[in-house]
């Protein structure tokens, strides 16, 4: 099942999410999560973009790699992740949402991270994460902090986005993906 993707400017986007019950079957949600991103084509999608206020997120950080790039990308579920550590040089990179189509913004982020999480089988798992599948990582786990990528913005670059943001609360905008708006 493909959800449609909970636009900009609904309150559960600004709610911290609730953990899930260790051992509870979520194999369907996770299933339909990956369908929900892969039709949007974008490479995470946290519970709470899909009106679910549950701490979980999957990733597919292989559509950001080329195939000569040293890094390799992952797909996986995670859930009730904890970030343990962030370090590493921070880098600027350019970040967007399926949330909030058409912005996109240079976010300040650590390089690398530790992650204790639970796999799609429920095992615990304690991980270091770096490049782009950290970078992935640090913005679907915002999202279930209530955090947007936006929301890093300040002075020129905040009011720039404003009228957009604005626009996209309003169903005036375009995807080629199913959305709701508030
Ligand atoms: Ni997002």
């Amino acid at each position: 099942m493909i959800y449609p993707i909970i636009a900009y400017g609904n309150p559960i986007l600004k709610k911290e999410a609730e953990e899930i019950t260790e051992g509870e079957d979520i194999s369907a949600l996770i299933k339909d999560m990956f369908s929900t991103m892969e039709n949007a084509n974008g490479v995470g999608l946290a519970a709470p973009q899909i009106n679910k206020g549950v701490r979980l997120f999957v990733i597919d950080s292989n559509l950001m790699l080329d195939e000569d790039m040293e890094e390799k990308g992952i797909r996986r579920a995670f859930i009730n992740p904890i970030i343990l550590d962030e370090y590493g040089d921070a880098y600027s990179f350019e970040e967007g949402c399926l949330s909030i189509p058409e912005v996109r913004a240079e976010i300040i982020r650590p390089e690398k991270l530790t992650l204790e999480y639970y796999d799609e089988n429920w095992n615990l798992k304690e991980e270091e994460f770096s490049g782009l599948t950290a970078r992935v990582i640090q913005h679907e786990y915002d999202h279930l902090e209530g955090i947007l990528f936006v929301d890093y913005l300040k002075g020129l670059k905040k009011r720039m986005v404003k009228s957009k943001l604005i626009d996209i609360s309003k169903g005036k905008v375009s995807t080629d993906y199913r959305m709701v708006y508030p």
